[in-house]
């Protein structure tokens, strides 16, 4: 992994600096480029917006390691709260949710997670819609992958995700290639003893896992702005003789929004990843050192004012 990146990715775990970065002048302007908003009504209203140029969304309570049940009950039934209202404006058949068990409280108690899990797959079946369990650091993935698998008893639709910079991920891949699986490259800094060190490595492990996924009889989820990677799945779907809509792209919120449009104007579906919410650190850390241009605009944009 390169230094920029291990460095910002080490800061997205400062409490010191999410002080500074929280309340510096030019944040404000940053943070609603990737983030839509810090209520429900205004994640809703982006989702509306989305939807008027014919894209699905999945959306984000922003919120990770949660070690206090009731933090963990506010995540819950703030989901629910969304989901009620994504139904009731008739949003809900294009708009999933997206879930970090560990926001759910995976830290605090296995069980306590998979039945708020329950809860919020229950309420989504009642909505006419589907939940995405996101994928957190290697530790967890053994944990998240057999939540999912139990979850799926119930509700066959509930999605896992694969981060292909693991080295595990082909085999994971080919285990779920009956299943709804998002398949990402992965965001946070892992060991070379569980992850591949290049990004070369990453990329190779990506199609050969998205190849495992588009030969079974499953739903990918391809999630990636990587365009060569994009070309290479329209490709390879073609050649598994996918049908446009027997698969989707994914994108996250405010990147590549051009091609998130162009790629739902060739009929392909497309699914934009929407977090909100006030705890939005962790999350536009991870999108900075994914990109140092991003990091530019960022000290500029804190620079200012
Ligand atoms: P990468 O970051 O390698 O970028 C490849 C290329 O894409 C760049 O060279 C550039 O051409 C283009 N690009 C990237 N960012 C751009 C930008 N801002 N503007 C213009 N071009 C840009 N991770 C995880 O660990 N668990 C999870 O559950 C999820 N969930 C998830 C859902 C969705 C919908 C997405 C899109 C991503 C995730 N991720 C994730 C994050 C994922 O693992 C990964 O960190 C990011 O998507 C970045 O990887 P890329 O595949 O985009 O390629």
């Amino acid at each position: 992994m390169n230094l920029v990146r291990s460095t910002i990715l080490a800061a997205a775990g400062s409490n010191r600096l999410r002080r500074l970065v929280s309340t510096a002048p030019g944040t404000r302007s940053v943070v609603e480029r990737f983030v839509a908003g810090e209520s429900c009504a205004r994640a809703v209203e982006v989702v509306r917006g989305l939807a008027a140029d014919g894209l699905n969304t999945t959306l984000d309570y922003l919120g990770e390691d949660t070690t206090d049940v009731e933090q963990a009950e506010h995540t819950v039934r703030t989901y629910l709260n969304l989901l009620d209202q994504l139904h009731g404006e008739g949003l809900a058949p294009h708009a999933e949710v997206s879930v970090k068990l560990s926001a759910i409280g995976q830290k605090l108690s296995g069980r306590l997670s998979v039945d708020n899990a329950y809860r919020i797959c229950a309420a989504a079946e009642q909505c006419g819609t589907t939940v995405t369990f996101d994928m957190e650091d290697h530790t967890t993935t053994d944990a998240t992958l057999a939540t999912v698998a139990e979850l799926r008893r119930t509700w066959p639709w509930a999605g896992a995700v694969l981060q292909s910079y693991l080295r595990r991920t082909e085999a994971d891949a080919l285990a779920l290639a009956g299943s709804r699986v998002r398949l990402c490259k992965g965001a946070y800094a892992e060991p070379e003893s569980v992850a591949f060190g290049t990004a070369h490595e990453v990329d190779l492990s990506y199609v050969r896992s998205a190849n495992a996924l588009l030969a079974g009889d499953g739903y990918p989820m391809f999630a990636t702005h990587d365009p060569r990677l994009v070309d290479i799945l329209g490709e390879r779907a073609r050649w598994y003789g996918r049908k446009q809509g027997s698969y989707e792209f994914q994108m996250l919120y405010g990147i590549r929004p051009d091609e998130q449009r162009r790629l739902a104007g060739e009929g392909e579906t497309v699914r934009v990843y929407v977090p909100f919410g006030e705890q939005w650190y962790g999350y536009l850390m991870r999108r900075l050192a994914e990109r140092p241009a991003n990091l530019g605009f960022f000290l500029r944009a804190l620079a200012s004012r």
